[in-house]
Parts: structure tokens; sequence; C-alpha cells
């Protein structure tokens, strides 16, 4: 094992990170090689910097002016554009998209809580804490209504075991399903994954439900298991209901037991609209977790984003680093888009009210996000989103062969009933 990774892993021996960490976790760090190298020569080499594999003159980037001429005159710089980020992220974007997790979830100030990294994505940020976290035989807890990629990556990549439980129990999150599934987990290390807002369903605990999922996790710890805790804010911010919880759970798991490792992944794409731009971040956080073994986590995160991708995507970085610092609309936009989503959430509340006594298809619990789910109640949903498709051109997702989902995202405020009634009068044709 690399000398670096064995400090890293000497660091974190006697927290909950060490036990938690997959066989890859602990052989992972973050090499003094070029990267580091040109780091410190970015701030010492004043004369030449003959470090990095770019090509510059006068001080910024070469580049095909085809790209760098859509950019309006003077909206970014050249090397705004085209030189590489930093591996963790664009430090100021860094430091922004931090200050705003504080700013959403008011109860992280003054606590102990790691720098955030930018991601190529949130997809790339779960990858990586599943292959520092995960390996071949470990069981990842979650409910069975999830988003179809942790598949891939927690078993397909990892060699993990889903270990699922019920996501409902009387109409609402099966707070007891949970913690039963996080203690049948053998041995004294769990990992769990929890998103919220869901996809496929649309649902977020209200604040007395996230205090009751809190608490179970706590006596989970307190049995002796040690949880990592993966937090998925995709959706984060795109609450309709005033008795729904508006933080994120990572909130309330920093300083909880000595037993959790938290993890919040979230991402630009969804709450700054960019979907196309690949920036997630991951932020990392736990009672156990004093300033050197957060570092340390780091150290290891950066590892796995320089064998992965090397650094994210700048552009990107650079243009919403800017919208962030001085767009004049950010705020009126964001505000256009939750006030859209909140019409057309009604809308479709509305139109599944004329539904109420269907047996075919019943909604489960939605309040937040993009979505919302059907259960088929046993019935094949491969076969009615193929009849959608073929005789309505009505695009949904079948979800594990029981659950259609819906992306009302998607959909025109002024379309969601005509969608919703062609559902119902297609699903009591084909099985009513
Ligand atoms: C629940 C959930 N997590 C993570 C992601 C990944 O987001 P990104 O596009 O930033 O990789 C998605 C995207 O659909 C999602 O639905």
């Amino acid at each position: 094992m690399n000398e670096l990774a064995k400090e890293l892993n000497s660091t974190l021996k006697g927290c909950a990170v060490y036990d938690l960490l997959s066989e890859k976790g602990k052989r992972m760090y973050f090499p003094k090689g070029i990267v580091a190298q040109s780091n410190e020569a970015g701030e010492k080499a004043k004369k030449y910097n003959a470090t990095i594999g770019a090509a510059t003159t006068n001080g910024e980037p070469f580049c095909l002016s085809d790209i760098y001429d859509q950019f309006k005159d003077g909206a970014l710089k050249k090397s705004e554009v085209f030189s590489y980020a930093p591996g963790g992220g664009d430090k100021e974007l860094r430091a922004l998209w931090h200050d705003m997790i504080l700013e959403k979830n008011p109860l992280l100030k003054g606590k102990n809580i790691s720098e955030t990294l930018v991601t190529a994505g949130l997809t790339h940020g779960i990858s990586m804490i599943a292959n520092l976290f995960v390996g071949d035989g470990d069981e990842v807890v979650l409910p069975n209504l999830y988003w179809d990629n942790y598949e891939l990556i927690f078993r397909d990549l990892c060699g993990a075991e889903l270990r699922e439980f019920d996501f409902f129990k009387d109409g609402d999150f099966n707070v007891d399903g949970m913690k039963e599934a996080l203690l049948s987990v053998k041995g004294d290390k769990a990992r769990i994954i929890l998103n919220f807002p869901n996809n496929p369903t649309g649902y977020t605990p209200s604040r007395e439900m996230m205090q009751r999922i809190v608490k179970a996790l706590k006596e989970v710890a307190e049995s002796g298991k040690k949880i990592l805790v993966i937090c998925d804010d995709a959706y984060f911010g795109l609450f309709f209901e005033s008795e729904t919880e508006k933080c994120s759970l990572f909130q309330y798991l920093v300083d909880l037991d000595e037993n959790i490792v938290a993890v919040k992944g979230d991402a630009a794409t969804k709450e700054e609209m960019v979907w196309g731009f690949r920036i997630g971040f991951i932020t990392y956080g736990g009672k156990g977790l004093g300033k050197e073994e957060l570092g340390a986590l780091v150290q290891k995160t950066l590892g796995a984003i320089r064998c992965t991708v090397s650094n994210c995507d700048r552009p990107g970085q650079s243009l919403i680093k800017k919208a962030f610092k001085s767009g004049k609309n950010h705020k009126r936009d964001k505000e256009i888009l939750f006030d859209e989503m909140k019409r057309r959430y009604n809308r479709v509340k509305k139109a599944l009210e004329s539904h109420r006594e269907s047996r075919v298809l019943t909604p489960y619990p939605f309040n937040s996000g993009y979505f919302m789910a059907f259960d088929t109640n046993g019935r094949d949903a491969e076969e009615l989103r193929r009849i959608m498709l073929d005789r309505h051109q009505i695009g949904l997702i079948n979800i594990l062969g029981n659950t259609i989902r819906l992306a009302y995202c998607s959909v025109e405020e002024s379309n969601i009933e005509d969608l919703i009634n062609t559902l119902y009068s297609t699903a009591e044709e084909i099985w009513g």
C-alpha cells in the first residue's frame, strides 16, 4: 500500500470512517505527483512554470476561436473556459456552494463538516463514495423505490448486495422497516442511501417524520453499528407543502453519534437547472470526525477524483460561479422554476382526485421534486408503459415492473390532466 494511503489511514484509525472504508477506500490517497507539484508551482514558479500539460501563450491557453467566440465579449477569460480546473474544483465555487449549504441548512453552522468538493455531477459523487466505502459482499440498505443507477453503482460496480425495505407503511415513510433493515445487516457496519425529494416517488419526509428517521438512525448507532449514511439531495429545494422538512437529513447527522458518518451529495444539476454541465458536490460530516479526519477523507476523495475524471469541467464551473457571484437574474429564474413546478404539482394532485376510487393505479405519497409514481398493484408496469407509448405516444417510466413514474417536471401544466386521465383510462382498459 502507498505510504500516503497508510498515513491517511492512520489518521482515520479509531473513528467510524476507517471501519467503513472499503479495501479500495483504504488504498486511496491523493498523490504528490503532477497535480500536487503543479499546484505548488502555480504559487511559487513566478519565472517559468513548466509543469502543466496545457498549451499557453502570454499566460492564456491556446484555444479554438470558434469556441471562444461563442462567449459574449469579455464574459469569461480564456483561462476560465479552456484551462484545467483544480482536482477538487474551482476554489471559489466550492466555497460559495459550501456557504449555500450552510444557508439552506442553518443547524450546520459552527459544526464540524468537511470542505465541499466538486464532482463531475452527482452520479460521479455517489460512484466515488461507493468505491471508497462499499466493497464486495457489503450490504447497502435502501428503500425499495429508488433511482435505478444505484443498482449499477452499488451492486454491479462495487459488488454489494442491496438490502431493500418497503418505502411506505401506513401512507408514510417506513421508519421501522429502515431500522430493521439496518439492524439486520451482518456485522457491526451498515451503509444506507436515502434520497429526498425522492426519485421516483417525489416523497420528502415531514419535519416530524425526519426526526423519527434521525432517532431511528441514532438508535441503530447506539446499538454499536457504525453507519455510513449517504444523503442524496439531487432534488433539494423543490418542497411544495408547508409541513415538509426543508433541510437536508445531513444537517441532523453531523453531530448525532460517533458511529455515524454522513455524506451529503448534491449538485448544481437540478438545483441550478444545469443538467448538462456535470457539476456535483460532496461534503462529509460526523460527530467522531475532527478537522484532521475530515481532511484525510477529503484527501482520499481527491484521490478518487484524480483516478476517475482527473478534474471536472471548467467552463461549467466558471459559468455557474459567475451566476452565483454577479448574476442579476439568478434568484428570479430559480423562483420561476419553483413556481412552475409547484403549479404542475398542484395540477397533478387535482387531476388525481377524480381517480381516487381506482383499483388499478395507486399513487404513492408525494410532495416534492420532479416526479410522482403509481403502484400498479401487482400488475405489469411494463405492459402499461408500452401501451401508453404505442397507442398514445406518451412516455412514462416503468420502475422494477411494479411502478409507473411520471415526471411532471417535463409536462406543461395544461397537459397534465389529459395525461393522467389517459393513464387511468388505459390502465382500466387493460386491467379493469
Ligand atoms: C436520485 C438521483 N440522484 C442522483 C442523480 C444524478 O445526478 P447528476 O445528473 O448530477 O449526475 C439523479 C439524476 O437523475 C437522481 O435522480
